[in-house]
């Protein structure tokens, strides 16, 4: 049995005593890890929501990162404070100076640790290249930009050496977890794009996708990569069963994508728990 509960998201399940904020951390339980998988926005609002699912976070086994942003990371205080020295897999441009163009001057975004201090208070595995945790998980790595379509938004920055310039964001990965159905894919941001990730998951194994989890990065996609979107994964990937979509996906691409796919399409509030056989 494999099990993801939606720790922190913007949304959160009706009547729940769960809160919201922008941002987003999964737990994940497999027969042999148990993986937080980003940490929210805020270190309270990450302690309340793990109280609230009655998850401890001196069971898990490990800590990963999907990127540097701070609505990823910024609880990253609390788990540290419950997880001696954890095993914390991220990509090497994780601690990379993130700033966003929305604000004027550019504000930072970025990790609310520097990487002196994790590399002191945890176990830092920077890999960009595909890592199993266990038998049931594999984190990404990087993602390679194929589709053409797809962009990173132009407002997300970054400072190297010396300039400000666009964030290619080489950090965004995503999980991919083994269940006795066929793959299971959980977003982090999706910063790379929801086909190019869901095309690197498909190089990782050959076992069919068939549930698609967190955030697709489709909140700032215009008509016509939303409408790409929906024709790559109709060709693409046509064996997808469950697509629990949160945090960036944006009301607009989930209406459009729940025209296409119907009741396949759900949200997947913060509380709620998916189990896989
Ligand atoms: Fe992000
Ligand atoms: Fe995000």
């Amino acid at each position: 049995m494999i099990s993801v509960t939606c720790v922190v998201a913007n949304e959160v399940a009706f009547g729940s005593s769960f809160r919201g904020e922008h941002g987003l951390a999964f737990f994940i339980q497999t027969p042999d890890a148990a993986v937080l998988f980003d940490t929210g926005q805020t270190p309270q609002l990450l302690a309340h929501n793990l109280e609230a699912a009655g998850i401890r976070l001196e069971q898990a086994t490990h800590l990963v990162l999907s990127h540097g942003h701070y609505d990823h990371t910024g609880g990253l205080p609390h788990v540290l404070a419950r997880m001696e020295r954890p095993v914390l897999i991220a990509a090497s441009a994780v601690f990379e100076t993130k700033l966003s163009a929305r604000h004027a001057p550019p504000k930072p975004i970025g990790m609310p640790l520097p990487r002196e201090e994790l590399a002191l208070r945890t176990r830092l595995t920077l890999r960009d290249e595909p890592t199993p945790i266990g038998r049931y998980i594999t984190v990404t790595g990087v993602i390679p930009r194929e589709s053409g379509f797809e962009t990173v938004d132009p407002k997300l920055l970054r400072e190297a050496g010396g300039r400000v310039e666009p964030d290619p964001l080489h950090d965004d990965q995503s999980l991919v977890l083994e269940t006795g159905k066929g793959l299971a894919a959980v977003l982090g941001c999706c910063h790379s794009g929801l086909i190019n990730t869901l095309r690197r998951v498909r190089r990782i194994s050959p076992r069919p996708i068939v549930a698609v989890l967190g955030g697709s990065h489709l909140q700032p996609a215009g008509n016509a990569q939303i409408t790409a979107t929906i024709e790559a994964l109709r060709t693409e990937f046509p064996s997808i069963e469950s697509f629990r979509l949160n945090h960036c996906t944006g009301w607009k691409a989930l209406m459009a994508l729940r025209e296409a796919f119907g009741d396949k399409v759900q949200p997947f509030a913060a509380g709620e728990k998916l189990e896989f056989i």
